[in-house]
């Protein structure tokens, strides 16, 4: 296969050919050549690969760079995206040959671990990724957004040395600074989340009008007090009113990121009871998210769950040593990995009281819990528990006691979320 349709990455000159893969496999109905500037600030050409029949393309996939939390720590994450083959070409196993290549080069060394956002489930599990992070999706209706504030709120944020939370609209973009610093100390308190550089930012803040699809243009709150800000909200409103003359906008929350839960109340608290608008709506909001829980009634969040972050195991050894682990852990661990045959076997994981410093080596010893890759991926950041996919048959118990274990040990509060799709 890989010499019907030979897999290189691309130049500069190429790169219209890539980015047009993606724009027919994705059904775009954005401009493409404003998307394809957009794209390419953050593109990187050395980890694109790109499959050929002849001169044209017909298949695409690239690597970013990132640094991403994971349990205790940051660690170097290859994000895989731009995947697409030509509908022209599909089931003709040219992503599979892009995959195999893509993770033989990530073999070869730099990260330990992949990550993907899919657009269908169904797609990477083949290829060893397993599901490590889920997202919420939250539409809250006007009236509906009651909030029960706990009183100890304030004398918590007190005892903190918080001051009382002020919110501030600003234009997003001019504020990148602000929600810079926000977010930065964000990053290492949840695992999922990236590092964000200029370039990133500039994506994230981006909001061009083929991006805003009916919607007004971005703007903007900050949570702050006299220390500085704690906490904003991104959004957009598209505002409407119906048949009866009663308005009823949608206000859409684009990102919302709060470090201490007076800001998280505030920002909500205004959001849900803004005029004019019918229905506040989230997406890519955590599972855990503080908002259920100051919510009177949860269930008026209209709670959607859905897979977010896929993962990937690439280095068995330094992927499970740099994470940290919830308490002390000692278990043979047998993996299968059918195209990365390096991870296959036994590996001897030890981590002390605290769950740092661990190590992972290789060993003849028995093996204690047998999984496949796909597995380990799934649980490398906290959120899916090795127990849930051992009842589902994704995991297995060869010593009693052992995979329980092994499942406290991997998993994290907070649950992973990712907050942004690449
Ligand atoms: C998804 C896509 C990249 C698959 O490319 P392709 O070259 O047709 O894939 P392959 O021929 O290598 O198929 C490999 C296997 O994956 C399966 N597969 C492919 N697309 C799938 C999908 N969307 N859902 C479930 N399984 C899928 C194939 O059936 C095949 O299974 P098999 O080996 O059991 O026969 C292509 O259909 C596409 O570009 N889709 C639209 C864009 C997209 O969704 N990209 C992924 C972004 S995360």
């Amino acid at each position: 296969m890989t010499d019907a349709y030979p897999i290189r990455p691309v130049t500069e000159a190429e790169f219209p050919g890539f980015h047009a893969v993606d724009f027919e496999a994705f059904n775009s109905r954005w401009p493409e050549d404003q998307v394809r500037e957009f794209e390419k600030v953050t593109f990187e050409f050395d980890r694109s690969l790109a499959a050929f029949d002849g001169s044209l393309i017909v298949g695409s996939a690239c690597a970013y760079t990132f640094q991403m939390s994971v349990p205790g720590t940051l660690a170097p994450v290859a994000g895989v995206s731009a995947v697409g083959v030509l509908p022209s070409y599909r089931r003709r196993g040219i992503l599979t040959s892009l995959m195999h290549r893509q993770l033989a080069d990530l073999s070869e060394g730099g990260e330990a671990v992949a990550a993907l956002f899919a657009s269908e489930p169904g797609i990477y599990g083949r290829f060893g990724y397993g599901v490590s992070s889920m997202h919420s999706r939250f539409s809250v209706r006007r009236g509906e957004g009651r909030m029960m504030i706990p009183a100890a709120l304030e004398a918590a944020a007190e005892q903190g040395g918080l001051g009382p939370v002020r919110l501030r609209s600003v234009a997003a973009e001019p504020a990148t600074a602000e929600l810079a610093k926000v977010y930065e100390q964000a990053v290492p308190q949840r695992p999922g989340m990236l590092v964000r550089d200029d370039r990133w930012w500039q994506n994230v803040l981006a909001d061009p009008d083929w991006y805003r699809g009916g919607n007004g243009p971005q703007r903007c709150i900050v949570a702050e007090d006299s220390g500085g800000p704690r906490g904003y909200a991104v959004y957009c409103v598209s505002p409407d009113w119906d048949t009866e003359g009663l308005p009823s906008g949608t206000l859409t929350v684009r990102e919302l990121m709060a470090l201490d839960p007076q800001a998280s109340a505030a920002l909500w608290a205004d959001l849900l009871t803004r005029d004019l608008v019918g229905e506040v709506t989230a997406r890519l909001r955590p599972v855990d998210d503080p908002l259920l829980y100051l919510l009177a009634d949860m269930r008026r969040a209209r709670a959607r769950v859905s897979d977010g972050l896929w993962v990937r195991i690439i280095d068995i050894a330094a992927a499970l040593a740099q994470r940290h682990y919830a308490r002390e852990v000692d278990v043979v661990i047998e993996v299968t990995d059918g195209l990365l045959p390096a991870n296959a076997g036994r590996w001897h994981l030890q981590a002390g009281a605290g769950g740092a410093g661990a190590s992972c080596e290789r060993t003849s010893a028995p093996a204690d819990v047998a999984l496949p890759v796909a597995s380990l991926g799934a649980a490398y950041l906290g959120g899916t528990r090795l127990g849930t996919l051992a009842r589902a048959g994704l995991a297995a118990e060869l010593r009693p006691g052992t995979l329980a274990a092994l499942s406290t040990a991997m998993s994290w509060d907070p649950v992973p979320w990712s907050p942004m799709i690449f």
